[in-house]
């Protein structure tokens, strides 16, 4: 079965600005550049006929393109640190694009997803404190990417199970000029 999710590519070029960010942070596993992305919705583990489905209702999403940036960096887990990440700024045409994913998905049957706060994943962590995160990210902060255009969304596979990258794009949807 493929594990799918639907997400915004990240520039080389922006890529290259987080991925200046790597290192210095004990337990860290970071992200290989080349697998940054903006996830959307994450969709799972399904049967190759639904993953079918799935594939073509996306390509009636019509949304407009629009500009995004990264603004700042987080934690996510609290006092049980699991990953670094860079916060996306949660423009409307974002959210809207997220929410038509949402209701696609749930009209296919799956579960609501948890409240979506847009990101880019930079670590993912293992028994790093929450002292040491914290002194991590105020060395580095503040973060502000430059602007950059957003022109399609698309659908990822990863490895079975497993999650991690590499990455596929399974089909890209462009968005609307
Ligand atoms: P991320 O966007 O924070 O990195 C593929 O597994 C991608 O889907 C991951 O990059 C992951 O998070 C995102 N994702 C969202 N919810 C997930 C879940 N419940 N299990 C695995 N991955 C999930």
């Amino acid at each position: 079965m493929p594990r799918l999710f639907t997400a915004l590519e990240i520039p080389a070029g922006i890529g290259a600005s987080l991925a200046l960010l790597r290192g210095g942070l004990t337990g860290a596993r970071w992200v290989e550049p080349e697998n940054y992305h903006l996830s959307l919705r994450f969709i799972g583990d399904i049967d190759a006929a639904l993953a079918r489905e799935i594939a073509d209702m996306l390509g009636q999403v019509k949304q407009p393109g629009f500009d995004l940036r990264i603004d700042g960096l987080a934690s996510f887990g609290g006092n049980r640190p699991r990953a670094v990440v860079a916060a996306v700024a949660a423009v409307p045409e974002l959210i809207e694009l997220q929410a038509d994913h949402e209701r696609l998905m749930q009209r296919v049957g799956l579960e609501p997803e948890r409240k979506y706060k847009p990101h880019v994943t930079l670590a993912r962590l293992r028994d790093t404190s929450s002292r040491q995160v914290a002194d991590y990210l105020s060395t580095r902060q503040p973060f502000r990417s430059a602007s950059f255009p957003v022109s399609r969304f698309v659908l990822y596979s990863s490895r079975t199970s497993v999650g991690g990258g590499p990455y596929v794009v399974e089909a890209e949807y462009p968005l609307a000029a």
